[in-house]
């Protein structure tokens, strides 16, 4: 009886595990977030650009960072400060997107948690 139990509590988180480790995909699920909520100011010539030097426009320039290095640590989403910035975890003076209220919905943010948990790959 015991043993039935477990293999049907086993079971029963079985779609949550495959669901945290679908693959998220930087080109199809982070590109477009931060096209539309932050390259109105990361690119050259933009307010977060020049104040950070952080340009969102490629893989590379993300993983590049600002002037002070990284802001991406792939693997651990906890320490990476983009993380830390859009779930609301640092000052709220610098919250991202920058001044916008209502900022990411949880689904997006989450998006970003689980790229960067996966290894934030250019895929
Ligand atoms: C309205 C303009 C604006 C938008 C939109 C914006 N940012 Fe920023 N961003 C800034 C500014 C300005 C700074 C510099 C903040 C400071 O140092 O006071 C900054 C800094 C940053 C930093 C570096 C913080 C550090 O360590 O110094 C990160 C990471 C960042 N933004 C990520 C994002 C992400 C991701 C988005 C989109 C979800 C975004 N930003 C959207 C203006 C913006």
């Amino acid at each position: 009886m015991k043993a039935i139990r477990m293999i049907g509590a086993v079971l029963a988180a079985l779609p949550l595990v495959a669901l945290a480790q679908q693959p998220v995909s930087f080109k199809a699920d982070i590109r477009p977030v931060l096209d539309d909520y932050c390259l109105s100011c990361h690119v050259p010539g933009g307010k977060g650009y020049e104040k950070s030097k952080l340009d969102l426009s490629s893989y590379q320039s993300l993983m590049k960072g600002t002037q002070f290095g990284p802001v991406v640590k792939p693997g651990d989403s906890q320490n990476s400060t983009l993380n830390m910035l859009i779930e609301g975890r640092a000052d709220p003076s610098i919250s991202m997107p920058y001044g916008i209220k209502g900022s990411l919905s949880p689904d997006k943010v989450r998006l970003f948690k689980r790229w960067v948990d996966q290894g934030a790959k250019d895929n």
